[in-house]
């Protein structure tokens, strides 16, 4: 089981609004990212997953509406709503024509923004309820996390896998940005004996200090302003099951002195509680932050990094292991398309491995998977879809030209 934060994603350029949002989306318990062009919005796009975008239709590089197939196209379930000073309906039915979900006149009332994003993400959940009824069989199979890869680094990643299978011992995984550190965490509580308990998994760099530690440790009602009943925290929830927490390398100070606390003496106390309660819980941690640096540096506490770190796993970057590339790909295309079979050539693989993948694995998955969507049914040919810039410097991915609804997942 898995408690999931929602991402918002808010283009506009007038700052103080993204502030205000996402001051407001924040204490919601969602994730959120900003950008003030249209293009800098695509780039956030192309290198997370986005479960809402807040578009403005007058941005300094374009109309709003242009955005939306393009974003689209990164992934179809993200669910755009358009805002705008200049109420057109025009825009608005041409913004759902592209795939828009809604249109807000600005200003708006946060609680009309809370309806309007309660009932897109109620939308993507039916739709994924719909697609989960499809595919029931490839969904059953999805259960597994699978790694792909031996080579350059990889086999000894899986053989860290086995080992903390058969462990109950803390793990850290470190590895650039988009390397698998989710899939080897889900793979690992996938493989222990305890994996008919829950997995929860949180984002520390997602939420407000305050919010963490009601999320980590939950809270009696009247704790603070807006606790109106007694909540589980992640660890109780957790309890006998594997904790993932992402980004720790981003965990407040004194948090991971709390965090310490509950390691070494397996009691929690909720926020505004007297009683003490006894958990047992498997932490996973990942970071692509450099840990060890921030311990010389005093950011991250050395007694959690050593406590946290039994069990290490690094998961070395793609251009490390390019040999990997042909069976990644396969692997892409059957798992995005399995009623289809796109082909690939091998010269265009060979493209594919020469290239060295700043975004890692989730770019080259991102590139198959617009492959698919655009060239729909015939062969395929990711490498016009490469841009060599795009993790390295401001530039935004190139906007496709089209976009088909993905039928495929
Ligand atoms: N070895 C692998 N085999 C199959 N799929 C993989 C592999 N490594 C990564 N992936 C896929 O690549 C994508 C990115 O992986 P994941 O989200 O685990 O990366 P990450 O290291 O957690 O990234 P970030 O630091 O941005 O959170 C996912 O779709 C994941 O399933
Ligand atoms: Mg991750």
């Amino acid at each position: 089981m898995t408690r999931k934060i929602h991402t918002v994603l808010i283009v506009d350029d007038d700052r103080s609004f993204c502030q205000a949002l996402s001051l407001h989306l924040n204490s919601k318990k969602m994730k959120t990212l900003t950008a003030s062009t249209g293009s800098e919005g695509l780039t956030l796009c192309s290198r997370n997953r986005i479960d809402i975008v807040l578009l403005d239709q007058k941005l300094p590089d374009g109309e709003g509406v242009d955005f939306c197939t393009p974003i689209l196209s990164y992934n179809n379930r993200t669910k755009i709503i358009l805002t705008t000073a200049y109420p057109d309906l025009e825009d608005a039915v041409k913004a759902i024509k592209v795939g828009g979900f809604d249109y807000l006149s600005k200003p708006f009332e946060m609680e009309v923004l809370d309806l309007v994003i309660d009932e897109s993400l109620k939308a993507a959940e039916s739709e994924q309820t719909e697609l989960i009824g499809a595919n029931k069989k490839r969904s059953d199979e999805d259960d597994e996390p699978l790694l792909i890869g031996r080579r350059g680094g990889l086999a000894e990643v899986q053989h860290m896998v086995d080992l903390c299978a058969v462990n109950y011992a803390h793990v850290l995984i470190t590895g650039e940005t988009g390397t698998g550190k989710n899939l080897v965490a889900k793979a690992i509580h996938h493989k222990s004996l305890v994996k008919d308990h829950a997995m929860i998994s949180t984002n520390c760099a997602s939420l407000p200090d305050n919010l963490i530690e009601a999320e980590l440790f939950g809270y009696e009602k009247g704790a603070f302003t807006g606790a109106g009943a007694s909540t589980k925290g992640i660890f109780e929830l957790a309890d006998k099951g594997t904790l993932f927490l992402d980004e720790i390398g981003d965990l407040a100070l004194h948090l991971q002195s709390k965090l310490l606390g509950v390691l070494d003496e397996k009691k929690i106390k909720k926020l505004g509680g007297q009683t003490v309660k006894k958990v047992n819980v498997r932490i996973i941690a990942a970071t692509n932050a450099k840990l060890e640096k921030a311990v010389q540096q005093r950011q991250f506490r050395s007694d959690l990094y050593y406590r946290l770190c039994v069990l290490a796993i690094h998961i070395p970057p793609l251009r490390e292991r390019k040999e990997d590339i042909p069976e990644l790909c396969q692997y892409f295309i059957k798992k995005i398309a399995p009623f289809f079979n796109p082909e690939i050539a091998d010269s265009e693989v060979e493209k594919l491995m020469n290239y060295d993948w700043p975004g890692n694995v989730r770019e080259l998955r991102n590139i198959i998977e617009r492959s698919i969507i655009l060239h729909k049914g015939t062969i395929l040919k990711p490498s016009e879809f490469l841009n060599r810039n795009l993790f390295v410097a401001d530039a935004p991915p190139p906007p496709p030209t089209s976009s088909k609804k993905n039928i495929w997942r």
